[in-house]
């Protein structure tokens, strides 16, 4: 099906376009009462993640509601560790915490590695489901987490500021680390397609734990296991990589061959351009401005703008949505980029 609005994919190959597309990480979340309505039909954050009904609906709640030009398939990046074996709970303001961890080499051993495809069937139905409700309106975003944010769950168990556990075992138990980085990887290839196969229109994996690690061990321990997920996307469906706070990495970053490369709020416009020259710049708005007035907000935004002007860039915020923010707050920042 031909898409209404593709600005987001032809920004993502590098082209001109009338305007940059915008789209906000967490678009599809609590700030939106009707999120919270269907989440509470669903009964819980899972409920909902597993069911392609609902998981359609609030994908397709904030093109509706807050007219971005993209959507993002509802779902989570720890639906990955379940497939291999190790389930995870969200409990409302505590996050994610799994009971089983990984440890040990038979830990990583016990893993499962087969069929993940099979246990991710919710998943790609419910990109089926969007992709029938959304009409061609907009592209649909697929994602995962990438292998060191996902192991820094399955190691440490939960969220935590410094992940020091998950780094611990980088420095004391390389291959330990290696064999575990290994396995997430290639059920993260395996899942990749299957959402390409389901119809997605663009891949972004999320690095949200980049910020922790060093440009060595970033480098030789990480980055191979991500440009090995971007090399096993096909050419035709661009990809997105987004390291939040791994700016000390950036000129390894720069040669993946990635499209897109996604920015958080301290990444620096023209530092950006510099570093990225070939690639489309997406982000990167702090997300506490939403908190200011509106006059504040758009000239913020147009600040943003502004800075990123000449390159191709996909506007968006430098991370998450904060789930207290207004949604009218959230408009002005679109509505400003729509109207450039
Ligand atoms: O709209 C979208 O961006 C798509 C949906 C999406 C969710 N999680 C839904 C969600 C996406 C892309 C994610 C990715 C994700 N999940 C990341 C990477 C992006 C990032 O934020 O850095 C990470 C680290 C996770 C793990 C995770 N899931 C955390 C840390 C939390 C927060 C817990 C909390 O209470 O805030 C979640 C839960 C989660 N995932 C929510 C949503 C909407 C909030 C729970 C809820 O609304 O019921």
């Amino acid at each position: 099906m031909s898409l209404e609005n593709d600005l987001l994919l032809r920004v993502a190959r590098g082209e001109k376009t009338e305007r940059p597309p915008v789209w906000v990480m967490r678009q599809a979340g609590r700030i939106l009462s009707e999120y919270r309505a269907t989440r509470a039909k669903a009964g819980s954050f899972i409920g909902l993640v597993k069911n392609p009904e609902l998981a359609a609906e609030v994908t397709i709640q904030p093109v509706d509601i807050l007219g971005v030009d993209a959507a993002i398939i509802f779902s989570d990046i720890l639906v990955v560790p379940e497939a291999m074996g190790l389930p995870y709970q969200m409990d409302e303001g505590k996050g994610p915490f799994f009971p089983k961890t990984i440890q040990t080499m038979e830990d990583v051993t016990a893993l499962n590695q087969s069929n993940i495809e099979d246990h991710l069937t919710y998943v790609t139905e419910a990109i089926h489901n969007t992709l029938h409700g959304l009409q061609g309106r907009v592209p649909l975003i697929g994602f995962a987490g990438a292998p060191w944010t996902i192991f820094c769950y399955m190691v440490e168990g939960k969220g935590s500021k410094e992940f020091s556990l998950a780094r611990k075992m980088l420095i004391q138990q390389p291959m330990l680390a290696q064999s575990l980085l290994t396995k997430i990887t290639d059920a993260t290839i395996v899942y990749m397609n299957a959402q390409i196969n389901a119809g997605i229109h663009l891949f972004q994996l999320f690095d949200s734990w980049a910020g922790v690690l060093n440009a060595e061990l970033y480098e030789k321990m990480i980055l191979p296991h991500v440009s090995r997920i971007i090399n096993a996307a096909p050419k035709n469906i661009p990809t997105t990589f987004f390291a939040k706070g791994g700016y000390y990495a950036a000129k390894s970053i720069q040669k993946l061959s990635c499209n897109v490369i996604g920015l958080d709020w301290n990444m620096e416009a023209q530092w950006a351009k510099d570093h990225f020259a070939d690639k489309t710049l997406q982000g990167n708005l702090d997300p506490a401005i939403l908190y200011g007035s509106d006059d504040s907000i758009r000239l913020a935004t147009e600040k943003m703008l502004s800075d990123f002007k000449g390159h191709p860039h996909i506007a968006n915020l430098g991370h998450g949505v904060y789930p207290d923010i207004d949604p009218k707050k959230l408009k002005i920042f679109i509505e400003t980029i729509q109207k450039s």
